[in-house]
């Protein structure tokens, strides 16, 4: 298997660090585990007492009924396991795919929602999402997309990174033309619950459609990326199964205290997600005055759920410019070309408490 740089880790791994003002972070405000223990009463005590020897390969049972409870048909044994959604995307498509078959990709994305299928030699097409259509997918497209040798369509919404959520009636549709077709539906859902709408929620996949896997997170909606916990669920058994005789070769069984205190945040889920909730509004407020006053320099696409957007810099050159920004000013703004973009987008985050402190340091920056 040859597999291309991780662009956005690599450069995370520059700055994340170093930085000063993270102005571009795809997850929530974190706690600490004392804030998480708190949450539940005995916990503590608890967790003293766990166990540190091997945990169960597919992840323990009562993790996996907390997590079952996220979604609406999905039971304990429908769900894998990981550590983090990066191992659930890189097994998942080691499992699924083989050299020369056909992949569809929702794009731009996470580079490791296509990067890894071309590793293995599978040939990958991009089902572009276009600024013109407020990132929108078109149906119609997909449709011509899609030949004889295409085994899946990955999608992934809330959108990594425009802050895209498919309407109802496209999803819906979606996952009829993926069933009618028999290509099996990889949806990255690790923003759902981050909906600013609550009505605008869509299903979890897996809930909704026998074909298809549902991705989800600790890291993104619940603000807790340290656990490095992530999940499949799907009621393909033997998808599920062959993914999981993989990880003997990655990780084996998941990190025992990041289980234990996963359980707790999940049952504690609506909590933590209202928290962060909280935190988006108040910032995209902001970024709405801010975009106002600056207009002249950036077109501002409002998201519609998740800790990020896709603006755009209308004079001058993306990567010259994150660069002179975190050089001088130490602001860490991510340059759409990390995502092979290239309509001179960056992403901006916006759900840390310190976002209106970085929020400043950029204006500055501006005005200097
Ligand atoms: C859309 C998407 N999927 C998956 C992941 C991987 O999540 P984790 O880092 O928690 O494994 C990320 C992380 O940024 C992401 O944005």
């Amino acid at each position: 298997m040859q597999i291309n740089p991780f662009k956005l880790e690599r450069y995370f791994a520059k700055y994340e660090f170093s930085a000063r003002y993270l102005l571009c972070s795809s997850d929530c405000e974190s706690l600490s585990v004392g804030e998480l223990l708190a949450l539940e009463p005995g916990s503590e005590e608890a967790l003293r007492g766990h166990w540190l020897g091997y945990t169960e390969s597919q992840g323990s049972p009562s993790l996996r009924k907390e997590i079952s409870r996220i979604y609406t048909t999905i039971t304990p044994e429908e769900i894998l396991v990981f550590s983090g959604a990066e191992e659930g995307i890189f097994l998942f498509m080691l499992a699924a795919l083989k050299e020369g078959d056909h992949l569809i990709v929702h794009w731009p994305c996470y580079q490791s929602l296509f990067e890894v299928a071309k590793g293995i030699g599978v040939d990958v097409t991009l089902w572009e999402a276009r600024k013109e259509n407020s990132w929108a997918l078109d149906l119609d497209e997909l449709k011509g997309l899609v030949r004889s040798g295409t085994r899946a369509i990955v999608v992934n919404t809330p959108h990594n990174p425009t802050g895209f959520l498919m309407p109802r009636s496209d999803f819906d549709a979606l996952n009829r033309f993926t069933q009618e077709r028999g290509l099996l539906l990889f949806c990255d859902e690790v923003y759902r619950e981050l909906e600013y709408d609550p009505d605008d929620r869509l299903p979890s996949a897996c809930d909704v459609n026998p074909t298809a896997v549902s991705l989800g997170v600790m890291s993104k909606t619940y603000g807790l990326a340290g656990l490095r916990i992530g999940w499949i669920a799907t009621h393909r058994s033997e998808l599920l199964q062959r993914t999981a005789s993989l990880k003997d070769y990655t990780t084996i069984c998941n990190s025992a205290p990041s289980e234990f205190l996963s359980e707790i945040a999940i049952r504690h889920r609506e909590k933590l997600a209202a928290r962060n909730l909280e935190i988006i509004a108040h910032n995209l407020n902001l970024l709405d005055g801010f975009f106002f006053r600056y207009a002249n320099r950036f077109e501002w696409i409002r998201p519609k759920a998740g800790p990020i957007a896709f603006p755009k810099l209308l004079e001058g050159d993306i990567e010259t410019f994150c660069d002179e920004l975190v050089q001088e000013s130490g602001v860490l703004l991510l340059p759409g070309t990390l995502y092979d973009h290239p309509g001179n987008h960056f992403r901006i985050g916006f759900a840390r408490r310190n976002m209106p402190d970085s929020l400043a340091q950029l204006e500055k920056f501006l005005t200097e």
